[in-house]
């Protein structure tokens, strides 16, 4: 196929922010839609200042229809990859609705819009959460969903969806059929190494990696280690870190894998992406320390509730399916926090 053009829904957030830029660089049009609603605009300006191409920006909410029409009736869209969504697990518990009417809904909207335009490849932002507490801590794709928390039923329920279209088109035998690709991440971190994009959270971080550099650069007082008592080698959890960039490169691969034999026919196919290894909260505490220098101040606190001891992913299918494999140390994971966080300690502010 020539140069394809994507769709990035949620392009001008963390990761979406990350595969514009490798998009760009790897050769594509990228046609951003983002309701700016957890990010700004700044970072995709900056995406287009270090790779030195432009993309097409419309500020706008997936849940909106007519917006997405048009913009399907102006570019010629390929393939979209599909990022838009709320993300926290707290707030998901305490505002359920708003998460399944963003998610669920929003991407209900998207997807009838893609049909409606005739664009039937996608690659889906999925999570590690879906699973739920599985019989193993290294996670298959054939593990069945049991996610645990209202943003994990989301996931679950659009991968549901997904399959749906997917298989309707396929007993249909229909001429154009759903090509879609499920990317069930572990624990995205870190930032390009330029040091320009990373992730900016709003307010007090939940996840590990913005705290640790928060405290590291004097924003926050002290690290509270969720729990030290859980059955791991130092009793803290453990988690399979991947760098921003190596899990972009896998939405590409992803792309490319759509246009082969192994979707040809129609499919909606399901891929862990981690590194298959994983990392406690001590031993990522330490490695900040030696990379960077700093000391991080932390205290030892009560387990977080929902949390589980441990989970890492098998990557087994991504590497023999996408040809896909990490390729960043958990060293360069923290160099590169280290970097944007230093270089931008506002963020983007
Ligand atoms: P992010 O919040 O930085 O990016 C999401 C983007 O989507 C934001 O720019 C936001 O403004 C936009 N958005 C949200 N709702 C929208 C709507 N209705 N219409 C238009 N734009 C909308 O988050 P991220 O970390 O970049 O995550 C991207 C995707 O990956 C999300 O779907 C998330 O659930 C998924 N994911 C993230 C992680 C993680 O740890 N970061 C792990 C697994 C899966
Ligand atoms: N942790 C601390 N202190 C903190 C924050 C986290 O000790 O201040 C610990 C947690 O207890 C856990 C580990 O660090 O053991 C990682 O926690 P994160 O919050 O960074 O990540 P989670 O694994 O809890 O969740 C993340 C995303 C979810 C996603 C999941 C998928 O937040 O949205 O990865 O793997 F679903």
């Amino acid at each position: 196929m020539n140069k394809q053009t994507i769709l990035v829904t949620g392009g001008a957030g963390y990761i979406g922010s990350h595969a514009c830029l490798e998009l760009l660089q790897a050769g594509f049009d990228v046609v951003v839609v983002d309701n700016l609603c957890n990010s700004k605009y700044e970072s995709l300006a900056r995406v287009q200042q270090i790779t030195g191409k432009t993309l097409k920006f419309y500020p706008a909410d997936i849940r909106d229809k007519a917006a997405l029409t048009v913009i399907f009736q102006e570019q010629a869209i390929d393939t979209v990859i599909h990022f838009a969504g709320l993300k926290a697990v707290g707030e998901s518990c305490q505002q359920p609705l708003r998460y399944f009417e963003n998610n669920v809904y929003g991407s209900i909207v998207l997807i009838e819009a893609m049909q409606q335009a005739n664009v039937k490849q996608m690659v889906f932002s999925s999570s590690a959460t879906v699973y739920g507490e599985p019989p193993s801590t290294q996670y298959v794709e054939h593990f069945p969903m049991a996610a645990v928390n209202p943003y994990g039923r989301t996931k679950a329920m659009v991968e549901d969806i997904l399959r749906d279209v997917s298989t309707a088109d396929q007993l249909a035998q229909a001429e154009n059929p759903w090509k879609i690709a499920l990317l069930r991440y572990f624990n995205p971190i870190g930032a390009h190494d330029s040091g320009l994009i990373g992730e900016d959270p709003n307010g007090i971080p939940n996840n590990l990696m913005p705290y640790v550099s928060q405290v590291a650069i004097g924003k926050l007082a002290q690290l509270s280690v969720f729990g030290d008592d859980y059955p791991t080698p130092d009793g803290t959890g453990i988690r399979d870190y991947i760098h921003v960039v190596d899990l972009v490169k896998g939405h590409i691969k992803a792309i490319t894998a759509l246009q082969g034999d192994l979707f040809s026919g129609g499919a909606c196919k399901a891929y862990n992406l981690g590194a298959g290894k994983g990392y406690s909260v001590l031993e990522i505490v330490s490695a900040f320390e030696r990379v960077t220098g700093q000391t991080i101040n932390y205290k030892i606190a009560p387990r977080r509730a929902g949390d589980l001891a441990e989970f890492f992913a098998d990557p087994a299918l991504a590497l023999k399916e996408l040809g896909w494999q990490v390729e960043k140390s958990l060293d360069d994971m923290v160099a590169d926090t280290w970097a944007w966080q230093t270089k931008n300690p506002q963020g983007y502010n």
